[in-house]
């Protein structure tokens, strides 16, 4: 089975409660379990992760790149001014895609600019939940 690795970043882990008009309701917990179903319907295997701590995704990353396992990623703040979490990502060897619940370019100015968008396969946002969904199904296509 294709394994594929869902990274996610701060403050991700408070979703349900972190601004419910912004995120939805569902919680992380409940996201992962949306995108399980999803991947066994698409033969994929699931590794979900989250941290609120920097060096613990770029040794996810690291990890990714050394086995050749194809990441789908919300770096959530990260995404705005991480040039380590970007360095760390251009060296995935298999395919990258980006993801949002909220559609950043549609927020504040300082969320248009993402350090990821440039090194990814392609980005989905603005979808809630089901940009994990749209990403899983892309991944699958490629
Ligand atoms: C986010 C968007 C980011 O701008 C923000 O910092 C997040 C979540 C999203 O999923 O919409 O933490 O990545």
């Amino acid at each position: 089975m294709r394994k594929v690795m869902i990274l996610n970043g701060p403050n991700l882990d408070q979703l349900g409660t972190r601004e419910p008009e912004l995120y939805g309701t569902l919680t992380l917990a409940g996201i992962e379990t949306l995108c399980k179903e999803t991947a066994a319907t698409l033969g994929f295997d699931v590794d979900f992760r989250q941290t609120n701590d920097e060096a613990t995704l770029i040794g996810w990353l690291h990890e990714a790149a050394k086995s050749d396992v194809a990441v789908i990623m919300n770096p959530a703040a990260f995404t705005h001014y991480s040039v380590a979490i970007r360095d760390a990502a251009a060296m995935l060897t298999a395919p990258l895609i980006e993801v949002h619940l909220s559609n950043p370019i549609a927020r504040e100015e300082f969320r248009h600019t993402s350090l990821i968008s440039g090194i990814s396969k392609g980005t989905i946002s603005g979808f809630g939940a089901q940009s994990y969904v749209l990403a899983l199904n892309a991944l699958a296509k490629l």
